[in-house]
């Protein structure tokens, strides 16, 4: 199947009773255990609803398997205790999301576990590697000036050293990019993310070969963080409609970035589809979109950035993203508000600078409330 009908169709289970087209809420935490091969729970990930979701993101993402969770940071934390252990070293790239920031700074030491952070380009990750690290850990295209790591070259480092390499895909969707296909080992999604695309649920999935999921889901199974039966449905429901909304959060991202760009407000704009945005070269290799996410500086003569997200009459401003909404936020008090304000400036992040989740409204109707406000 290709992805827009993988989308669709992947992973259905059809009930036999009616033939209606879609897979039926089975609502039951118990089931009888002298029928099955091994008992059904859904803390044991194995519930039908759950299955069914897993074998559509699967077939989106190329993975032999994947454990669904009840949050992104579930599938991320889940990942990091399967994959390390006491005496275990991580590289992480130093630009990734406040949630796992501060699940790495604040819980792995206690388990033992060090890490360093480097910068996304490969020889830096290169170079934080010790003898003890068994993970290298991504976000690819980060938050927020959208850098774009090479995946390619990232693959062959883990394969090199014999490091297990993991990303979070989450701002890219499996509409713009399949990292397992370039040879990363486990694919990580914040599912409240695109995968829901409505704002409306929370949820992520780790996706990578049948030995290591079968790992994950062990863990998982003692951490709890399974995924509800309706919120599966919720999940299954939207993916169908997953390559529509990100096509279009694509084009209009694109558009505005492009408008934005010219704009005499706006100093500048992070897009890696614009051919301004260092990591455009790479992006345009490994991504077949680029994405519903843009940033962009105001000008020092613009309105206060407080100012300009008042006037907006039709973008919202909010946390999150990713949903059929647009939606706006100044990451330097919203996502990145703990990151010491030297770390923050030397990332290339100041208080003028602003994050948009592009929906799927018009164009047009989105520039003039921009430009308005501008
Ligand atoms: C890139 C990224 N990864 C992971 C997460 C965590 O996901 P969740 O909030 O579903 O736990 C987020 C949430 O904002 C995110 O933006």
């Amino acid at each position: 199947m290709k992805p827009e009908t993988a989308s669709v169709h992947a992973g259905t289970r059809l009930d036999p009773n009616t033939r209606g087209v879609n897979t039926p809420i089975y609502t039951s935490s118990a089931f009888d255990y002298r029928v099955q091969e091994e008992p059904v729970y859904p803390r044991l990930f194995n519930t039908v609803n759950q299955q069914a979701v897993v074998a559509k993101l699967a077939a989106l993402e190329s993975a032999e398997d994947g454990v669904l969770f009840s949050s992104g940071m579930g599938a991320i934390s889940t990942v990091f205790l399967t994959l390390l252990k006491a005496g275990d070293h991580v590289v992480l790239q130093d630009q990734i999301y406040g949630g796992t920031y501060a699940f790495v700074a604040n819980l792995l030491e206690r388990a033992g576990i060090s890490y360093s952070f480097a910068a996304p380009d490969i020889a830096s990750l290169r170079a934080a590697v010790t003898p003890a690290t068994r993970m290298v850990y991504v976000e690819s295209p980060a938050n927020p000036l959208l850098q774009v790591v090479d995946l390619q070259a990232l693959a062959a480092l883990g394969q090199e050293l014999g490091i297990t390499t993991v990303i979070d895909s989450t701002f890219a969707s499996p509409v713009n990019q399949n990292p397992l296909r370039f040879g990363l080992d486990v694919v990580i999604h914040s599912g409240t993310k695109y995968l829901g695309g409505h704002s409306d649920l929370c949820c992520g999935v780790a996706l990578g070969n049948e030995a290591l999921m079968g790992q994950v889901r062990q863990t998982a199974t003692y951490l709890g963080g399974s995924l509800d039966a309706q919120s599966c449905y919720l999940l299954e429901r939207s993916l169908k409609t997953l390559h529509v909304r990100v096509q279009r959060q694509n084009e209009n991202a694109l558009f505005l970035a492009r408008a934005l760009e010219r704009h005499p407000k706006v100093q500048r704009v992070y897009y890696p589809g614009l051919e301004s945005h260092p990591s455009h070269g790479v992006a345009r290799v490994q991504m077949r979109g680029f994405g519903g996410m843009l940033s962009f500086e105001l000008a020092a003569d613009a309105a206060a950035p407080e100012l300009f997200l008042d006037r907006l009459q039709l973008i919202q401003p909010a946390l999150s993203l990713g949903g059929v909404e647009t939606t706006i936020c100044v990451p330097a008090l919203t996502s990145h508000r703990n990151l010491p304000v030297a770390e923050r400036e030397r990332q290339g992040l100041t208080v003028r600078t602003i994050r948009l989740s592009v929906g799927i409204e018009n164009a047009e109707d989105l520039l003039a409330d921009i430009q308005s406000a501008l």
